[in-house]
This record gives structure tokens, sequence and C-alpha cells, in this order.
């Protein structure tokens, strides 16, 4: 890697999509870090139940689009198609399935999963975006004696200095979205992330984006920011050099915002435990009498509890969020309980 200082975005832009990029060239994100996707199939399961309901509310369509944005290697696709596959109705022939990604197709995918690197336009059915734009690739800014500049970053060592000055874009964004940073404090800028949001968003002709990821509000955003590195299932220093994932939590009300300009309609935004529980997801533990009655099954069940535990913990992956925007249906419906 080139040791030339560089804006943040540039670097993390390089180290995770570059030619030798961590999630082009590398092992694929569930051998590093565990996302809800790769968490348990309970995760699966209750967005497919979101699908059946969005594909009944939109008309049965066809075809009707699960388009997954930052695919991974096309793990929740595989799971909605086995779902759909194994439940009745006409919902499995009528769907297309497309996976958007900037790593190769895996060659083991099925053929009836489209791989790309471009987002569809004139989607109908569901865009999802599960822990794509924690990764959408942003700046950092420090308050100087000359007020804000961007970091530049040293990618083969992470070390940082102060560089130029904000762009009058970037800067009306800091004092609009992040008006709490304190003396010292240095800030992730979403800008780039809305852009990104608003852009799939745009490509929705009818149906529901859906971005699941960990982030924060404007009236409680982390002091000193949260670019963090994660390699081999551990957190490490985020040094830009391709070997670690490079990530930013999300400001997940900006870039809801930036989606409901594009998409003209209000967004949604639930905790994803709201979500998984509105669902139907069910974390409660079986009856102990059905360890006695049928005790596979008792474990099986315990296990399924366990796993939607887990997805629903509000201080783990159940605080992540769930930015929902709709495009010519109502949510409401979507999401009752
Ligand atoms: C953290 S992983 C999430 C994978 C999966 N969605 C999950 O939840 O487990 C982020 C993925 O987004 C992909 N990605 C990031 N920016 C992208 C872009 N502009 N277009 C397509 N894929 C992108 C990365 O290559 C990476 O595989």
């Amino acid at each position: 890697m080139n040791s030339t200082a560089l804006r943040w975005r540039d670097a993390m832009d390089r180290a995770l999509y570059g030619p030798a990029g961590f999630f082009v060239a590398g092992a694929g994100p569930a051998g590093h870090f565990r996302t809800s996707a790769h968490a348990s199939p309970a995760f699966a399961a209750a967005v497919f139940r979101l699908v059946t309901r969005l594909d009944a509310a939109l008309g049965l369509p066809t075809p009707f689009d699960i388009v997954d944005v930052g695919a991974g290697r096309g793990e929740l696709l595989r799971a909605l198609a086995t779902l759909a596959d194994e439940a009745a109705g006409s919902l499995s022939s009528r769907l297309r399935l497309t996976a958007v990604e900037l790593a190769p197709r895996p060659p083991d995918l099925p053929p009836a999963i489209d791989w790309t690197t471009e987002t569809p336009t004139g989607i109908t059915g569901l865009l999802l975006a599960t822990e794509w734009l924690d990764n959408v690739p942003v700046d950092v800014a420090v308050p100087t004696e000359t007020g804000w500049r961007y970091v530049l970053v040293n990618p083969s060592t992470g070390e940082e200095t102060p560089g130029p000055p904000l762009t009058t874009e970037d800067h009306t964004w800091l004092t609009r979205w992040h008006p709490t940073s304190g003396p010292g404090g240095r800030v992730e800028v979403g800008r780039g992330r809305d852009l990104a949001w608003a852009g799939v968003v745009g490509c929705l002709r009818r149906g529901v984006a859906l971005g699941v990821d960990y982030g924060h509000l404007r009236q409680a955003r982390p002091v000193g920011g949260t670019l963090t590195g994660y390699r081999g299932g551990r957190q490490v220093p985020p040094v830009p050099d391709g070997s670690c994932d490079v990530t930013a939590h999300v400001a997940m009300d900006s870039v809801a915002a930036a989606g409901e300009r594009a998409a003209g309609c209000a967004y949604t935004l639930v905790s994803q435990r709201e979500a998984l529980l509105a669902l139907g997801a069910d974390g409660g533990r079986p009856p102990l009498s059905l360890a006695g009655t049928d005790p596979a099954g008792y474990v099986r069940a315990l296990a399924a509890a366990s796993a939607v535990a887990e997805l629903t913990d509000p201080a783990g992956l159940g605080g992540h969020w769930w930015l929902l925007q709709p495009v010519g249906v109502a949510v409401d419906a979507l999401m009752a309980r």
C-alpha cells in the first residue's frame, strides 16, 4: 500500500474496494464479523415475513424483486430463496433475486440469483441493505484553530494529520447533523452515505427499501466518533491498509431524511428488536413440559429462542436500526404486530 496521506473517505474506499481491497479480495464479511444475516436463520425468516406482506400489498407483482445491496456472499438472498421455495403460493415463481456486490460472484451461488455491481432501476419489491451503509466510506473531520479540517490518514500506519478545510457541502452537513461535537471532538461526515442511500432509494419504482445498520441519532452522536476496524472476529485499530474491515456507525436520521427526499414518502425508523417482534420473531423460551414429551423438539425450540434473543438483544444486534423507506406503499400495515 502507498503511504501518501489520504482523506479517510479515499483511504477507506481503496482499503475496502480497491483491487486488493478487504471486501473485494478477502474471504468475505462472514469470515471477520457477525452480522444479523449470518447470526441466525430467524433474521431471514423475519425478512421473509416482510416480503410476503409487501408482496400482498403490492398486488402479487411479476416479478417481485428482492435486491440486496452489499450482499456479502449472497447469504441472505440464498436463505430468502429457500424460504420462498418452501412457502405455499406463487411467490417463488415470481421472484427476481439480485445481489449488488463489488466482490466477485461466489462460484457456488445458485444461478437464479443475479450478481451485479450496479443497483438495477425500476425495482418493484424489496431493496435490502444490511450492514452496507456502515461500510460506505466516510470522511473524518476535526475542529482546529482555523476551522473544521479533514483528517488525513497514512494508509500503511493509520497515522493521522489534519488536512484541508471542509468543503461547503460537508460543512453544511456537519452544522445540520452533528451540532453536538465538543471541543477536540472528531466527527465522521456522513454526507456520502446520505447520497448513497438516496441513490438506491431512487432505484425503487414501488416497494420498500430496508436499511439495517448500527448507528446514532442527532441528539446522541458518539463523542469522538466510531471509526474502527475488524479482522478475524476481533476489533482492531482502523488502519486502512486492506487487511481489516474499516467501519463507522451510521447517522441514521440524516440518511433517512435523504431517502425520504428521494422517495417523497415518509420513512419509518425502529430498532431491530421492535422490527423483529412486529414481524413475529419469538424469543420466548419453550415450556419446560416440552422437554419431557419431546426432548429433541425442546432443544430445537430452545436453540431457536436463543437465536432470536441474540437478534433482539437491545445491547447488541437488537439495538441496530431498521430504516424502512416506502415508495407507493404504506409501511404501517407491513410492520403491524
Ligand atoms: C458488512 S458487509 C455486509 C454483508 C451482508 N449484507 C450482511 O449483512 O452480512 C458490506 C458489504 O457491502 C459491499 N459493498 C460496499 N459498498 C458497495 C457498493 N457500493 N456496491 C456493492 N456492494 C458494496 C461490500 O463489498 C461488503 O460485502
